[in-house]
């Protein structure tokens, strides 16, 4: 990360399309999305964010790309994210309750609260996709929303933690809108919304749903009225239940059929030894 503070002087207005939605949305509008700082091109939205964040931006303060060079996604890999072809967005999020700071080790007794987070996030844009495109995507665990296996939108959340816990989360979400020429290594794994609907899908109602889907899943997290969401996410993931996946255990690589979610937002697998729970890293779908 740049240690370069980022100037919002740097920004350029939102995009009619983008703009025209947020003003249409603002009365449903709640914490997300207020400012919001829009960016032709940057390295990484989630950069942008903490530099934000790190200058005392507030909770909410929203960050939108057309475009990024060095786009960010889980477990060390690349985001692709070509000029007008996504969303690639980033929200400050400074958590109301006292939470612990994510621990070392990588399976944690308790899902920390950027893992709790990222599960609602993913049901916020799972929702905001389905309610403004009609298309009925899905999540895999912990948050790729995908449909008939094609990967078409992410969420990567990074904490800052302090001795005292954790001082804010940049909530990072990329959306595949447009049809795009992917990169060989993903081309036959990811696609997008316009691709799978065969024509325009409305990127501003995608956006102003998604920021008050955000909004009432935060509430949601401060409150600690997290299990009506993870009600919705069993939902929307049919592949926790029933489906044969590996994953890496702190032992070895491990093998089970997945059996739901439990009530920590653990990912459940039935092996060979039992049933496990699954709180962080890949999980292979086979
Ligand atoms: C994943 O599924 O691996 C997570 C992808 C997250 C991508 C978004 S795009 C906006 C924000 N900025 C980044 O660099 N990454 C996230």
């Amino acid at each position: 990360m740049s240690a370069i503070p980022f100037d919002p002087a740097q920004a350029d207005r939102l995009p009619d399309d983008l703009a025209e939605a947020i003003d249409r949305a603002r009365g449903r509008l709640s914490r997300v999305g207020a400012p919001i700082v829009y960016l032709p091109v940057t390295a990484s939205t989630n950069d942008v964010a903490a530099r934000l964040a790190n200058a005392g931006a507030g909770d909410g303060t929203t960050v939108v790309a057309d475009m990024q060079t060095a786009g960010r996604g889980r477990i060390g890999r690349a985001w692709f994210s070509p000029p007008g072809a996504g969303l690639y967005v980033s929200v400050v999020v400074r958590p109301k309750r006292a939470a612990p700071a994510p621990g070392g080790g990588t399976m944690p007794a308790v899902l920390p609260l950027p893992s709790r987070l990222t599960l609602l996030a993913g049901v916020a844009l799972a929702d905001a996709v389905r309610s403004t495109t009609g298309l009925p995507v899905e999540i895999k665990w912990p948050n790729d929303v995908v449909l008939a296996g094609r990967k078409l939108a992410g969420i990567l959340a990074e904490a800052s933690a302090q001795t005292f816990g954790i001082e804010y989360i940049i909530l990072g979400l990329g959306i595949n809108v447009r049809v795009a020429a992917y990169p060989p290594e993903i081309a036959d794994r990811a696609s997008s919304l316009e691709a799978e609907l065969g024509r325009p899908a409305d990127r501003g109602a995608l956006f102003a749903a998604l920021l008050g889907n955000l909004g009432r899943a935060l509430d949601a997290l401060d409150r600690d009225d997290v299990a009506p969401w993870f009600d919705r996410w069993r939902v929307l993931s049919p592949s926790a239940r029933g489906a044969t996946v590996e994953w890496r255990a702190p032992d070895g690589p491990r093998r089970g059929r997945t059996a739901g979610l439990d009530a920590d937002g653990a990912l459940l697998v039935a092996s060979d030894r039992g049933r496990e729970r699954v709180l962080a890293g890949e999980v292979f779908w086979l």
